[in-house]
């Protein structure tokens, strides 16, 4: 077997703080230890009293000017949407028809595809991020073309083919039935086959009729443990028009809760403009809430509230929701999440941050005993963060008197550039000044 052993001030969350308090909420080693066997943690502790039992010839590898802690995790991001991204002008429904659809409409190439997701991986990998829930095209093609570049690098991720049969172009429209088949044969296929796990995908209530929201049901009946992946309650058009095209549904969520898709390894995206019962109905069914600032600031859809999902103990992680979404990085999303969050009146400790885009995440997608945090016997995913990544970022951190000021400092000024590397399963997979 093989141990590496990383030597660096090491910070992990092990509890929300909203449920603990922030100290509680986390383990800081000033001097710490992470040793990984196998892909798997095997310890995580203050340097001094691990080192003792290391075993002879084991290497340390030692990290000046670094923090680690777990890989973050995005639970919403389309990768089909690389090329989307920075379009300017327009709000949800628009910006769907005027600039992603047609850029979607490409995937149906295998090539393309993959050209695409390799980038994608690459990016998500540059910017920290170890796992995600992934939007797919309407190809079943878009998702094997993933599947086989995630497969590759050993990541833990998580995809599939969108659902979408009305209210599209004909090239993005598929059908009751085959959404079905296709969803089923790739279920088959990747659920479970390594680190990749599948999601059943309908775009959003507008995209599908009746029938089509009833097969998304069937394939979580007869597949009870993948996921269910769509958009939620994120644009006030958008949210008129399903009250339109669902006239007996008494709101968005309830359109969803109707064909059985709220439960354990649902997430939904956005969620800006829920009611209290629909917080509640979330809840109840242990549904998630992938919260996404950037974009949500982007196409001008709202100020998600935070708070009230906390209150009523909805589950929530980040999504960067590239390409509405104007960044990959997790640490850029913490920071607009945070401003959000100051224009409701709501400060978010920067622990809080961590744990979002950490053991929150994990916990939205039910993997957190396996992934979020540096619990013994976890997946080896992290990030090595480079506290002097900028001149200015280094003259900033000289101030700081405490790990949480630090932490928040890197969440504002952080981006790419604080991302010394990034480990999957035990594997350095991202090297920032590799030669
Ligand atoms: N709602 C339906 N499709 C999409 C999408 O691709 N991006 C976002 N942000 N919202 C959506
Ligand atoms: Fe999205």
């Amino acid at each position: 077997s093989h141990i590496q052993a990383y030597r660096s001030a090491i910070l992990h969350c092990i509890a929300d703080p909203a449920e603990v308090g922030v100290d509680a909420a986390v383990e800081y080693f000033a001097d710490g230890l992470l040793v990984v066997e196998d892909g798997h943690v095997v310890a995580c502790g203050e340097a001094s009293a691990l080192l003792v039992d290391l075993a002879d010839g084991v290497e340390v590898q030692e990290l000046p000017n670094s923090l680690l802690t777990p890989g973050f995790i995005d639970t919403h991001i389309h990768f089909p949407q690389v090329g989307v991204i920075a379009s300017y002008g327009e709000q949800l429904l628009d910006w769907l028809n005027n600039y992603t659809f047609p850029a979607e409409g490409h995937f149906h190439d295998k090539q393309h595809a993959s050209d695409m997701a390799e980038l994608f991986l690459q990016e998500l990998l540059r910017n920290g991020t170890t796992t995600a829930l992934v939007f797919g095209t309407v190809h079943k093609v878009s998702v094997e073309a993933f599947f086989e570049q995630a497969e590759k690098h050993n990541l833990r991720m998580i995809a599939g083919k969108v659902m979408m049969d009305r209210h599209a172009p004909d090239f993005l429209t598929d059908t009751p039935e085959s959404s079905y088949a296709d969803s089923k044969e790739l279920i088959e296929r990747w659920h479970q086959r390594g680190r990749l796990l599948y999601a059943v995908t309908p775009r959003f209530a507008p995209t599908s009729s009746d029938e089509q929201l009833s097969e998304a049901g069937r394939l979580l009946r007869e597949y009870p443990d993948v996921y269910l992946h769509t958009h939620l309650s994120e644009n006030h058009a958008e949210c008129a028009w399903v009250q339109e095209l669902f006239p007996q549904c008494s709101g968005y969520l309830d359109v969803y809760d109707h064909f059985g898709l709220l439960r354990p390894r649902a997430v939904f995206a956005h969620g800006i403009h829920l009611q209290e019962a629909e917080f509640k109905r979330l809840a109840e069914t242990d549904s998630a809430i992938s919260f996404c600032p950037t974009s949500n600031l982007f196409l001008g859809s709202g100020l998600f509230n935070l708070s009230e999902a906390e209150r009523h103990g909805v589950r929530v992680g980040m999504g960067t929701d590239v390409g509405g979404g104007t960044s990959f990085s997790m640490l850029q999303t913490l920071n607009e999440g945070y401003k959000v969050q100051q224009l409701r009146g709501h400060k978010v400790h920067p622990y809080k941050s961590l744990y979002l885009a950490t053991l929150g995440g994990a916990r939205a997608l039910q993997l957190d005993d396996r992934i979020g945090s540096f619990r013994v016997g976890n997946e080896a995913d992290f990030v090595v963060l480079d506290l002097h990544a900028t001149p200015l970022m280094k003259y900033r951190m000289a101030q700081t008197r405490s790990i949480e000021e630090q932490l928040f400092v890197l969440t504002i000024l952080g981006d790419d550039r604080a991302i010394r590397a990034t480990y999957a399963a035990g594997q350095c997979v991202h090297q920032r000044d590799a030669a």
